[in-house]
C-alpha cells in the first residue's frame, strides 16, 4: 500500500442519532475530491501512473455511493483507465489477503459489520458459498441500538463505545436470551436480544434509558445515584455483549465445521467488517479457532471498519484474475 486518506462524516449526523441521507449525500461530495488527491499525494503519484480504478459500487446508500462511481467514472475517462467495480462485502472479505499474503483459498470468513452477518466459504474471488446470514438484525446494528438504548456515544461508533462501558461491567449481573439456541444451522438473530435489553433498560434505568442521573435531592445522594446508574450501564453493555459473542462464536464454530466437510482444506478463519475491531470478538473466535484447528486471522483494526484500502485491494484481486 503506497497511499490512503480516510473522510469520517460520523459527526454530522451523531445530532441526529443516525445517517441522514441527504446530508451524507453533500458530505460524500464536499469530501471527494480532497480525499482522492490526499491519498494520490500520499503516494507520491497522480492518476497517470494508474492502471485501473476499483469504485465500490454497492450494497450502500444510492445517493452516496452514486457520488464515488461518478467520480471514479470521471477520472477513468479522464485517463483512460478501466473501472473495477467492487461489491462492499468482498471487499471486507479480502482486505486480510493485503496484509497476509499466506492465506489461501479456499478460507471461511465471518463478516460482521452494520449492515451485515454473513458467514462465507470463500473459494476464489467472487466465488462464495453462503454458510449463514441474519435473519434479522447484524451484530453491529444491534451494537449500535443498544448503545443508544444506554445512552451512550455514538460516535465513532456505538459500538466501539459500547465496548468501552462494558469494560467496567460485569457481564454476569443480567441473564439474558441466548438467541437461535434449537436451530443448529449458521444462522444468526440478534433481534430478540435487542428487545431482551430494552425491556432490561426500561426496567433497571426508567423509559429514557441511560441518558441523565438520578433525582436524589442531596449532592451526595445525586453522586450516589449516578455512580450506580453508571455502573448498572456497564453491567448491561457487558451482559449484552457476553450473550451476543458467545451467539456469534457458537455459529462461527458450526460454519467451521460445515465448511472443513465441504473443503477439507480449509485452514484459515478471516473475521472482518467494523465488529472485527472489538477486542471480546476477537478472543472469542481465536478460542473458536483453537478448537476447530483453523487459524485466525483478523485485518488490522483500522482495516476493519469501512476504509478504501480494502476497495483498492478488492480492486488489485479482481484486476488480477479478469481480463480488462
Ligand atoms: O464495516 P463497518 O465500518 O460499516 C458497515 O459496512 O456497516 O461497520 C460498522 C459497524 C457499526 O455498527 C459499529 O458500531 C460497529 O461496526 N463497530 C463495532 C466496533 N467498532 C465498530 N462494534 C463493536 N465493537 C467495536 N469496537
Ligand atoms: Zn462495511
Amino acid at each position: 500500500m503506497t497511499g490512503e486518506a480516510i473522510v469520517s462524516q460520523v459527526d454530522i449526523h451523531a445530532p441526529w442519532g443516525g445517517v441522514v441521507p441527504k446530508l451524507a449525500q453533500q458530505a460524500h461530495a464536499d469530501a471527494m475530491d480532497s480525499a482522492v488527491h490526499t491519498a494520490l499525494s500520499s503516494a507520491s503519484i497522480t492518476p497517470h501512473d494508474l492502471s485501473a480504478i476499483a469504485v465500490t459500487i454497492g450494497p450502500g446508500l444510492s445517493l452516496c455511493l452514486h457520488v464515488g462511481v461518478a467520480k471514479a467514472h470521471a477520472l477513468c475517462r479522464a485517463h483512460a483507465l478501466p473501472l473495477v467495480p467492487i461489491h462492499h462485502m468482498e471487499a471486507h472479505a479480502l482486505v486480510a489477503r493485503a496484509f497476509d499474503p499466506t492465506i489461501r483459498f479456499p478460507f471461511v470468513c465471518l463478516l460482521v459489520s452494520g449492515g451485515h452477518n454473513l458467514l462465507l466459504l470463500v473459494h476464489g474471488v467472487g466465488q462464495y458459498t453462503q454458510l449463514g446470514t441474519t435473519l434479522d438484525d447484524a451484530l453491529g446494528e444491534a451494537y449500535d441500538k443498544v448503545a443508544r438504548l444506554l445512552g451512550l456515544p455514538l460516535a465513532p461508533s456505538g459500538g466501539a463505545a459500547l465496548e468501552q462501558a462494558a469494560l467496567q461491567g460485569d457481564a454476569h449481573r443480567f441473564a439474558l436470551p441466548l438467541p437461535l439456541k434449537r436451530r443448529v444451522d449458521c444462522n444468526f438473530s440478534y433481534a430478540g436480544l435487542k428487545t431482551a435489553v430494552r425491556l432490561l433498560v426500561e426496567e433497571q434505568l426508567g423509559v429514557g434509558g441511560g441518558g441523565g442521573g438520578g433525582d436524589g435531592d442531596a449532592a451526595t445522594k445525586q453522586d450516589e445515584d449516578d455512580q450506580a446508574r453508571r455502573q448498572t450501564v456497564a453491567d448491561i453493555a457487558a451482559s449484552f455483549q457476553h450473550v451476543a459473542v458467545q451467539h456469534l462464536a457458537q455459529r462461527t464454530a458450526r460454519g467451521v465445521q460445515w465448511a472443513k466437510e465441504q473443503a477439507p482444506s480449509v485452514d484459515t478463519l478471516v473475521v472482518a467488517g467494523g465488529v472485527a475491531a472489538n477486542a471480546t470478538v476477537r478472543e472469542q473466535l481465536q478460542s473458536v479457532a483453537d478448537a476447530s484447528g483453523v487459524r485466525l486471522v483478523c485485518p488490522p483494526a483500522k482495516y476493519c471498519t469501512d476504509n478504501g484500502v480494502m476497495v483498492a485491494w478488492a480492486g488489485v484481486e479482481r484486476y488480477a484474475c479478469i481480463d480488462y
